[in-house]
């Protein structure tokens, strides 16, 4: 293994500053300006929806298979949905031909820098953000840095969750999005966005926002998203969207809903009515409906046959249009576009102060951890071959010993957050979006060693 690392590195290098013999399909990359995404001249409203079949128990990249994207780009394309989000991919893979056929059916893609191996460990997330972690964070994105419809990477998702303690990992969080700026930069990469996907944490959604938006202007994400499930088929008022909409008011980041799509009522989607009307443009930018597959936690709404089987590897059976979800979302896609005009957003990207510690917040310093002094070689080098899905992962990477940080990693230890620190297995409102997949599945042994990530 080791032999080999050093030359695929070097031809992953080369990879990166020759010119693709490929030809591209024309798409203009998504840029920021103020508080909102824009297409060249034209606001860009997120108007998409979550994918990663098989969720996490299978953690199966599907934009490396085109047995699995072709026919879900065509269900896409029924859809009328402008963006994806993937949540697990193989950073050691070729993704040229389902980007370029995502790109072809203007398509954009946002991507979970983090996989379930390597990931932060929100339970304890000092000596995880090290530089085997950074190494395949950074591989992530020399993957899909190349293609024009890579729109954002996320650089977490739901690792701050409702226990105060989990608020301690925003710093290590904050810091990988920090790095993953950086490295874009020093690639010479187009400004690929990058922000983090908070969850439905009503307690310090507001803080985390605010954190993310505060200090130096390498340390500010470019975005910031957040997971929301108080829709249940009601309206902007009876969901509490229009206090969402007051609090966020001013805050100088492009925001959208990372996932939105509660269960409890037959879903008509109207939230896409409110995200696209007066009433939200100004401060949103749309956002991503939870999800396409149907997944055991029950939010997909095409069944992949014999998707379910074997641990979910598989995931390239018949497509089945579920009733009346699927024709709802096309139905709403079509009855409520993208408004035309600028949607009233506000033309100054304004910082916000760091939150203070108080009952629901721990962090006390806005001081962020160093970058680990030996992942700050790929900087210059790159970060040379990713290790994929299936790697040694990298929690409890040799290297964490010498990672120097600014605050104190023993606060947060012995806080374990639910032993599997997973994402998404208890939301705020619980019930309301069930459990994860993985917490159904045979893969808990192998969450619990490798801590945070979840769908
Ligand atoms: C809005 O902010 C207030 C004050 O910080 C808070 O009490 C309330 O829960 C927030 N509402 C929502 C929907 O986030
Ligand atoms: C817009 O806001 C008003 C006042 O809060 C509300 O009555 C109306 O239902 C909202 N419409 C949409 C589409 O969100």
């Amino acid at each position: 293994m080791k032999s080999v690392t050093l030359l695929s590195a070097l031809a992953a290098a080369a990879a990166t500053v020759q010119a693709s013999p490929h030809k591209r399909a024309d798409i203009e990359p998504i840029t920021t300006s103020g508080n909102a995404f824009f297409k060249g001249k034209e606001r860009f409203y997120v108007r998409g929806i979550d994918y990663q079949p098989g969720g996490a128990a299978a953690d199966v990249d599907p934009l490396a298979d085109t047995k699995v994207c072709k026919p879900d780009i065509e269900k896409f394309k029924k859809l009328g949905i402008n963006s994806i989000r993937v949540y697990s991919v193989d950073n050691s893979k070729d993704h040229d031909e389902c980007m370029e056929e995502l790109a072809k059916a203007g398509i954009y893609v946002m991507i979970d820098a983090n996989n379930p191996r390597y990931s932060i460990n929100r339970a304890d997330p000092h000596p995880s953000y090290n530089a085997v972690y950074l190494q395949s964070v950074f591989a992530t994105i020399d993957a899909f840095a190349k293609y024009p419809n890579t729109m954002a990477f996320f650089s977490g998702n739901e690792v701050i969750h409702d226990e105060k303690e989990t608020t301690y990992a925003a710093k290590y969080v904050k810091a990988v999005d920090r790095d993953m700026r950086a490295y874009i930069k020093a690639r010479g990469y187009r400004k690929i966005l990058v922000g983090y996907s908070a969850a439905d944490v009503t307690m310090n959604r507001l803080q985390t926002a605010s954190y993310f938006n505060c200090g130096t202007e390498e340390e500010r994400s470019d975005f910031f998203a957040f997971n929301d499930y108080s829709w249940c088929t009601t309206d902007f008022v009876t969901s509490g969207w229009d206090q969402k909409v007051k609090n966020f008011t001013g805050y100088g980041l492009p925001i959208f809903l990372s996932e939105y799509g509660c269960i409890h009522n037959t879903r008509n989607f109207r939230e896409i009515e409110s995200l696209m009307h007066k009433n939200m443009t100004a401060v949103y930018s749309g956002g991503l409906m939870y999800e396409y597959s149907m997944e055991p936690n029950k939010y997909g709404i095409v069944k992949i046959k014999g998707g379910d089987v074997k641990g979910g590897v598989d995931q390239t059976g018949a497509r089945e249009e579920l009733k009346p979800e699927f024709q709802n979302l096309v139905d709403a896609m079509k009855k409520y576009p993208a408004p035309s005009g600028d949607g009233g957003y506000s033309k100054e990207r304004k910082a916000s102060e760091c939150p203070q510690p108080d009952d629901h917040w721990m962090i006390e310093s806005s001081a962020l951890p160093d970058m680990p002094e030996k992942a700050k070689q790929y900087l210059t080098n790159g970060a040379g071959k990713g290790p994929g899905l299936k790697g040694d992962g990298s929690q409890w990477a040799a290297d964490s010993a010498s990672v120097s940080e600014g605050g104190k990693p023993t606060d947060a230890k012995g806080q374990v957050v639910g032993g599997a620190s997973g994402s998404n297995d208890q939301d705020e409102n619980a019930g309301v979006r069930g459990q994860a997949p993985f917490l159904v599945s045979g893969a808990v042994a192998l969450m619990t060693v490798f801590g945070i990530f979840a769908l």
